[in-house]
């Protein structure tokens, strides 16, 4: 079974093939960072525009370069949601518009699916049951992965994301926008523990995470950088050290209730070396296994999509005629989609 898979839940336009017996055939991102870089964040109706513009030529592309024709592809997926809702249109209407004329079957997933599942396209792949640590720009959430869209959300952030957390700061520190990569460049240049900075939600019980204290906390860390000799790289290097902390701090946790014994990085903050360092040290000590995706399967991309959608599509799963898109879905809602123990 081949799949068309389309991601165009944010500022990402993805589009991927991916077959059953051969793996991911194609696959193409393109990013609008530029487009939203001078705004310092997503302007949602750019965002939907430029997928407009975007998405057809990318597909084109990526058709043509897994050498599928029309009748090689036997679905077609696409991200149904969450995210921005003009944003998630434009994918929709597209994927279904393409499978109603191509008299392909078609069917919505579920970004943070997408996300959880992104391990699956390595060659070294978990097995199910795990835990996955989703951290993105819009998500950050634990969740016990018992089994192909048998999902329980064991916490989740009470208000920024993890990714959230780490743009503002960055506006916060005149960096560019993304702020996440360029944020933890500079912490890289500086040194934890010049200042205090709190470690949200780690003394309290359960696994929910906050950060929108961290961001304030900060906010007056730079104010006050030039009286106290603050440089702007230590205020870096404590914000993303007190993220790391509190992050694998309830990841310890996550896994130690559960008994767990397989722990999935997700999502855009999933790229971030201090954060893969330090799960890697504690995932030894704890002797649990740990995977990640690669980085470019970190971010939003349409392989995960076209993988999801091929895992769906095989369990009989299909989008109705009607063009869908959620701003809000959880991942709870979900049916299963069959067993990973033999998914291709
Ligand atoms: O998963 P993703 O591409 O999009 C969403 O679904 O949100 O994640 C993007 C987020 C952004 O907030 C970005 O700043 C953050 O991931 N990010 C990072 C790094 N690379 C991306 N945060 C920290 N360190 C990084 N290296
Ligand atoms: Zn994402």
């Amino acid at each position: 079974m081949r799949v068309l898979g389309i991601e165009t839940s944010c500022d990402e336009t993805g589009v991927a093939v991916y077959d059953a017996a051969d793996g991911l055939l194609a696959h193409a991102v393109y990013s609008q960072v530029e487009l939203h870089a001078r705004f310092g964040g997503v302007v949602p109706e750019l965002a939907s525009r430029d997928h407009v513009r975007k998405l057809v030529p990318l597909t084109r592309q990526v058709l043509a370069e897994s050498k599928s024709e029309t009748a090689d592809i036997d679905g077609i997926a696409y991200t149904a949601g969450p995210g921005l809702v003009g944003a998630l249109l434009v994918g929709a209407s597209v994927a279904r518009s393409l499978a109603f004329a191509w008299g392909k079957p078609c069917v919505g997933i579920h970004h943070m699916e997408g996300h959880l599942l992104a391990p699956m396209l390595e060659d070294q792949r978990p097995q199910m049951p795990f835990v996955a640590l989703l951290v993105s720009g819009g998500h950050t959430m634990l969740v016990e992965v018992e089994d192909l869209g048998r999902y329980r959300i064991l916490g989740e952030t009470l208000d920024d994301a993890a990714g959230e957390a780490f743009d503002k700061t960055a506006k916060l520190l005149d960096l560019p926008y993304p702020g996440g990569p360029a944020l933890a460049a500079l912490a890289e240049e500086g040194v934890p523990g010049r200042l205090d900075l709190p470690r949200p939600m780690l003394g309290k019980p359960g696994l929910d995470f906050s950060f929108s204290g961290l961001k304030t906390a900060v906010m007056l860390a730079v104010r006050q950088a030039e009286s106290r000799s603050l440089r702007r790289e230590d205020i870096a290097a404590e914000f993303q050290c007190a993220v790391v902390d509190t992050l694998a701090g309830k990841c310890r946790r996550a896994m130690r209730e559960t008994a767990a014994g397989t722990l999935v990085v997700a999502g855009g903050v999933g790229a971030n070396s201090a954060l893969r360092q330090r799960l890697r040290m504690l995932s030894e000590t704890e002797g649990w296994s740990l995977f990640y995706p690669r980085p470019e399967f970190c971010t939003d991309n349409g392989a995960m999509i076209a993988y999801a959608g091929m895992l769906r599509l095989r369990a009989g799963e299909r989008a109705p005629l009607s063009i869908e898109a959620r701003a809000r879905w959880s991942l709870e809602e979900l049916g299963p989609a069959g067993t990973a123990a033999d998914a291709p």
